[in-house]
């Protein structure tokens, strides 16, 4: 009996260290694992360094930040699973990302909801905007920050302007039912695909095009096997820094207290880039003579607008008009 009640308590001993990690003495740091999918060289690359070298100067000793960038640890099919088992502590998924977990967050998808990325992160601060940040904890997870990329725009193997020249062109979207019903709303195709499968699915003509922001599509060389990128500004393309709810509650009080400082910074870290380094990456993709890089009139933004209608009432059940309109509030400020 006796025996078995030992067994019993080393195995949930051993369940607490190995699962949360943190029990360890004060000479053991902290593991923190920290994945994601693009380069390094990215707003969200950079700002995930920057957390890094924050957070161990703030817990110095206490905590060892290992970063993995470029799906190396875990890609978009399994980084959210693999945090919710706790073998990754933090990751950023794009915001299309969470769609299995709640529809609300669909919000972001619309298209051509935030006329630009700051109006997006005006919302991101609002009431309703930081509720989302805390609406799948009964999911497990729980959302630490908003971090920005900034503006996507379409790219394809053709030359085109507006959704009558996409007729017919399969597109790769994120896990995004919004996204899905707006490459529809085109006339496109859409086929869901992991972000490190896209280079070579453009490549190979699996699919013919793709929608990202500069600094995505440089850092990829999307921009070397597309033909035109239009510059269409038709979403978002931000991040939700997201923790496994119970390894982030179980904590010590002061490690919960130097992560969250160093959250906050990189966060501000990463804002300030965001703009920056796709403004570089678009004056790159230009330099480099492959796809050209076009602009949009307003009657070619009209038409896509127009097209893209239907998506509005297909999903203002799932999302809730209320919160559309809180959203779409953030575009008629000055
Ligand atoms: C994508 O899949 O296109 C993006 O979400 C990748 C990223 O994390 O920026």
């Amino acid at each position: 009996m006796f025996k078995k009640i030992t067994s019993l308590f080393t195995a949930i001993t051993f369940f607490a260290v190995t699962s949360f990690g943190f029990s360890a003495s004060a000479q053991t740091p902290i593991v923190v694992k920290l994945s994601h999918v693009v380069a390094e060289n990215t707003p969200k690359g950079l700002a995930s360094l920057k957390f890094k070298e924050l957070a161990e100067k703030k817990l110095p000793g206490k905590v060892q930040v290992q970063v993995f960038p470029s799906s190396q640890l875990f890609g978009d099919a399994k980084e959210l699973e693999a945090l919710l088992l706790n073998d990754v502590q933090i990751i950023n998924p794009s915001l299309s990302k969470f769609n299995r977990y709640t529809k609300k967050i669909s919000v972001f998808d619309l298209p051509f909801l935030f006329k630009d990325a700051k109006a997006a992160a005006s919302f991101q601060k609002s009431k309703e905007g930081q509720a989302l940040l805390k609406s799948m904890e009964d999911k497990g997870l729980i959302g630490l920050a908003y971090w920005h990329n900034g503006m996507k725009h379409f790219s394809t193997n053709k030359d085109f302007r507006v959704p009558a020249d996409v007729k017919g062109l399969k597109f790769r979207i994120q896990p995004s039912d919004v996204y899905e019903s707006f490459i529809k709303s085109i006339g496109g195709s859409a086929q869901k695909m992991a972000f490190a499968e896209v280079y070579q699915g453009l490549q190979t003509g699996v699919v013919d095009g793709q929608e990202n922001t500069f600094s995505n599509i440089y850092s990829q060389k999307f921009h070397e096997v597309q033909k035109t990128i239009v510059e269409t500004n038709h979403g978002i393309l931000d991040y939700m820094v997201v923790v496994n709810a119970k390894w982030w509650n179980s904590l010590p009080a002061d490690i919960k207290k130097g992560l969250s400082e160093a959250m906050a910074e990189a966060t501000i870290y990463n804002n300030q880039i965001g703009q920056q380094k796709n403004d570089e990456a678009r004056k790159l993709i230009v330099d480099s003579g492959k796809a050209k890089v076009v602009k949009i009139t307003d009657a070619q933004l009209a038409e896509w607008r127009k097209a893209v209608a239907p998506v509005y009432a297909q999903f203002e059940k799932d999302i809730g008009a209320d919160l559309i309109k809180a959203a779409q509030s953030h575009s008629l400020k000055k």
